[in-house]
């Protein structure tokens, strides 16, 4: 068959080209690969900066974000030929730490955790894929190639739960909620955010292109500029730029008692003129914590496809701004003005 694979940690290495059929202790289910979702974690692997290949091999399938059609189910009485599923993308670790142990692998404690596409376990950029049936998620057959948009949402439902729960440290009933960055986790942030009822503000850069109709068709106000420029004090950021600026403005914008939840993992920078000392006296003084929030869980999995469920289809539709084919792929990392989510699609749907 034929797959996308990179060298982790070797700028340059990826390509398209024959590979392996899946091998079967990588799960009973097999599938064939529909769709896979593009982001920034898959451009920072191809650029060499991150990514495990799995132990003794130097090639890593790419993709985490995935979507495909059961070829055949296994043993497994859960699914049939025909499904549509979407992969888990996290696996705990062996040891297992006490979280990884509790079925919550998103907060693995050792970071002995292994992850499809990313770390030391293959992912879902090829022609068949094979799954452990408890870590195949069924997508409702009508979401057709919106599925793809499962695992995105996985995460932001995850951040969603972390502000929940911090928020309950105190009496606490957040109004408004400022988005940093729309991409597509800052739009699914917002999504989820007005489904919770919030007021929500979007921040990017642009000012054209679809995400500021994409925004205002969620009934959010876009904002184009800086954080400070927003006029507000947000309950609730959700940080989904990575950008030292963003974030330390996120940290002085936010309201008393808030909570600033970071998504975004960027690096490097300029400094921003705001010393350590000086973000723990505003936090201090205003009781506000900033938590960073990573991966999902299986309870993720699930909001996440009752978030989906709700959305309107059309607007979902429209986050799928680009659909390349696999031998295409080094496009489908391209990131161009006006994109969103940028899929390779494997087989028709
Ligand atoms: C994925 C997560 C993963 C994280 C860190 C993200 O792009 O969506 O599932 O945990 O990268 O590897």
């Amino acid at each position: 068959m034929k797959a996308i694979t990179v060298e982790p940690r070797k700028p340059g290495t990826a390509r398209y080209g024959d590979f392996p059929e899946p091998e079967v202790h990588e799960g009973s289910v097999l599938v064939e690969a529909v769709a896979v979702g593009v982001c920034g974690t898959d451009v920072e692997i191809v650029e060499g900066k991150y990514g495990w290949a799995p132990p003794g091999k130097t090639r890593l399938v790419l993709g985490h974000e995935s979507l495909g059609r059961v070829v055949d189910p296994g043993p497994s009485g859960g699914l049939k030929k025909g499904d549509l599923v979407v992969g888990i993308v996290r696996r705990p670790d062996p040891v297992p730490c006490p979280n990884c142990a509790v079925g919550e692998w998103d907060m693995c404690r050792n970071g002995q955790y292994t992850e499809r596409g990313i770390k030391e376990i293959h992912g879902f950029m090829s022609e068949r894929w094979r799954i452990e049936p408890e870590y195949a998620i069924k997508v409702d057959a009508s979401l057709g190639i919106l599925g793809v948009l499962l695992e995105p949402t996985t995460v932001v439902a995850k951040a969603w739960e972390q502000v929940a729960a911090v928020g309950q440290r105190a009496f606490w009933e957040p109004r408004t909620v400022l988005v940093t960055g729309a991409g597509p986790i800052g739009l699914l942030a917002a999504l989820l955010g007005r489904q919770r009822g919030l007021e929500v503000h979007v921040l990017d850069r642009v000012e054209s292109g679809p995400k500021p109709d994409l925004v205002r068709a969620l009934g959010a106000t876009y904002h184009a500029g800086t954080v400070a420029g927003v006029g507000f004090e947000p309950d609730v950021v959700v940080e989904c730029t990575g950008v030292g600026q963003v974030i330390a403005d996120s940290i002085r914008a936010i309201g008393a008692g808030g909570v600033v939840c970071l998504t975004g993992v960027g690096s490097g920078g300029t400094t921003t003129g705001l010393t350590t000392a000086d973000v723990a006296a505003e936090m201090v003084l205003r009781n506000n914590v900033v938590v960073g929030s990573v991966n999902a869980n299986k309870r993720h999995w699930y909001k996440a496809g009752e978030n989906l469920a709700r959305a309107d289809r059309k607007w979902l539709s429209s986050l799928i701004t680009r659909r390349e084919k696999p031998e295409n792929f080094k496009q489908a990392l391209e990131r161009k003005p006006d994109d969103i989510k940028v899929v390779i699609q494997f087989s028709e749907i």
